[in-house]
């Protein structure tokens, strides 16, 4: 697994820009496994399947077909032949993503997928569990993490960008609720790897957080 690097860390601290900026420095393909819990939600909800549904749950994981269709610097993400791009940003998707991802059935399906995609090369893997349970034995992982106040302002400015009218306090109590539900669960919860480099972002712009990664990985790419 040494073509895989593992980038975890909760909402806001910058893993999603940071993994896309050093996938695209290094040349490697990025996986956004928040995505895929995403997906999942996204089409319980459609089908309107319960979370206690289990055997229905089940077959819905069996049949997704996620599909990544890189574009520019950016990333479309399609379920079957539907791009679901926005859809999945939602904010009803948001909780419901990570309700759906404490649940065993799902876990060991995205997990699978997500072996089966870092086995094919090398990978930028970014979620909450990379590197404790998907790819535990990647040489390169990293922990990103910033102050509470900053992840919420990060958080409360893209959701601005997107045209929401949302305030800030309501971005900061989804944020604090997802994260306890995220780092609690007795499933892969969110926690550095023993051996990960861990990262703090408060005072770093993203672009210095790749710059910082490089440097660690020994190989400065132009
Ligand atoms: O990174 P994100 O906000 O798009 O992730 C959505 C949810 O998916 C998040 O609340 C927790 C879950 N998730 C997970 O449990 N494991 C991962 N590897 C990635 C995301």
């Amino acid at each position: 697994m040494n073509h895989v690097i593992t980038i975890d860390g909760p909402t806001g601290s910058g893993k999603s820009t940071v993994s896309r900026l050093l996938a695209k420095r290094l040349h490697y393909p990025y996986l956004d496994t928040g995505a895929m819990y995403r997906v999942v939600a996204l089409a319980l909800k459609r089908a309107g399947i319960g979370l206690h549904d289990e055997a229905a749950i089940s077959e819905i994981c069996s049949e997704l077909d996620i599909v990544f269709v890189p574009e520019g610097d950016a990333t479309r993400i399609y379920l079957g032949k539907e791009d679901v791009t926005e859809a999945i940003r939602e904010p009803d998707i948001d909780l419901l993503a990570s309700d759906v991802s404490a649940l065993e059935v799902v876990r060991s399906a995205m997990t699978n997928l997500q072996r089966k995609i870092g086995s094919q090369g090398p990978l930028v893997a970014e979620g909450r569990d990379m590197g404790t349970v998907v790819f535990p034995d990647a040489q390169h992982k990293f922990y990103v993490d910033a102050s509470l106040e900053v992840r919420v302002d990060r958080r409360f400015q893209e959701r601005q960008r997107r045209g929401e009218s949302i305030s800030r306090e309501k971005v900061r109590e989804d944020l604090i609720r997802r994260d306890d539900q995220d780092m609690n669960r007795s499933l892969a919860p969110l926690k550095p790897a023993e051996d990960a480099t861990i990262i703090d972002t408060t005072e770093l712009t993203l672009d210095q957080v790749v710059e910082k990664i490089l440097i660690y990985l020994g190989s400065h790419v132009n």
